[in-house]
């Protein structure tokens, strides 16, 4: 499939806080950092972060992200990297509620099961701030804000430039190679996808399979892919990483990334923007993984009780490979 010659997309920013209404703090008696006590110096505010794991450029670069803003903030960060399983998460979050943390903020592994864990948290009068991923909880009162992208809406600018791009072509055919099952981007990523190219009868997902968001992942199932299917024009890749692991697979198999294959991913950190510019990936929805300092405000705020946005929406951009050859040499991750 030729597509049509290059169009210049504006990259789009949802750039609104969400701030709806405003729901309560933790009710926390740990003095906020930088508050002054009656007689000794103030306590530091103590956070228990259930990071997912280090699968992805964007989940290194949003860990960095927290650490460092947890330092600059003064607080003091009790960090553990699950490797992926919602079992080592949940088990973080009870060690912290233990520990009596004055706040616990976790990125969901996957959507589902995390109310019994949050209800202890709860029960136990901590407050949680959900960060980068949701949970599908009917009981929001088990949280206090989420802070993140808004996944929908990268999947949906990713099938709207799929759906510009491929205008007059008879036939699209689209492998998609889907994030962590059940979790939140993955699920999101796929729906806003789907949803932009109902407009385009032409374009097909001929097979969708999860990579697990890794780079060997990506590369794992685009082999197959290759074998199975001899006519794929498009990978649309849930992240980064797993489309640099089946630029991988394609090269390997003697074709040729961003021309032979066209290649859409999410996420924009370091490596996929290089790809980008270099012309093996055409098109990046971003996913802003910096969630440190405004994480590191919400904390402050929900343990000294002042009210919070229920909703924080992270702003995000998109970009072709002109844009991400022009804001390359700046990108800091
Ligand atoms: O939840 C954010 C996603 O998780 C990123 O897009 C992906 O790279 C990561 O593993």
């Amino acid at each position: 499939m030729q597509f049509k010659k290059f169009v210049p997309l504006v990259a789009s920013a949802a750039l609104a806080m969400a701030a709806l209404t405003s729901c309560g703090g933790g009710g926390n008696t740990a003095a906020p950092a930088g508050s002054s006590s009656s007689s000794s110096a103030p306590k530091p505010i103590t956070m228990g972060f259930a990071q997912v794991g280090a699968e992805s450029g964007w989940r290194t670069a949003n860990t960095k992200s927290i650490q460092e803003s947890a330092a600059t903030a003064g607080i003091e960060l009790k960090f553990s990297d699950a490797q992926q399983k919602q079992e080592n998460q949940i088990k973080a979050i009870r060690s912290y509620v233990q520990q009596k943390v004055d706040v616990i903020a976790f990125s969901p592994v996957v959507e589902t099961g995390w109310d019994t864990v949050l209800l202890e948290a709860k029960r136990a009068n901590i407050p949680v701030i959900l960060t980068d991923r949701s949970v599908d909880s009917k009981d929001t009162s088990l949280y206090k804000t989420f802070l993140g992208s808004d996944f929908i809406l990268e999947g949906k600018k990713a099938g709207e430039w799929l759906v510009k791009e491929s205008e007059g072509e008879s036939t699209v055919n689209v492998v998609e190679l889907q994030g962590t099952t059940g979790a939140a981007p993955a699920i999101d990523r796929k729906e806003g996808f789907a949803d932009a190219i109902k407009a385009a009868p032409q374009i097909k997902v001929i097979a969708s399979q999860t990579g697990d968001f890794t780079r060997s992942g990506g590369k794992q199932v685009m082999e197959a892919f290759l074998k199975s299917n001899p006519d794929i024009d498009v990978v649309y890749a849930h992240n980064d990483d797993m489309g640099l692991g089946a630029i991988e697979a394609i090269e390997a198999a003697g074709k040729k990334p961003g021309t032979d294959i066209k290649i859409i991913t999410v996420d924009a950190v370091k490596d996929g923007m290089t790809a980008l510019a270099d012309g093996k990936i055409n098109f990046i929805a971003e996913c802003n993984p910096i969630l440190g300092p405004q994480l590191m405000d919400l904390a402050k705020k929900v343990v000294a009780g002042d009210p919070v946005p229920p909703r924080v929406v992270t702003p995000d951009e998109a970009f072709d490979q002109q844009q991400a050859a022009a804001v390359l040499p700046q990108r800091k991750y």
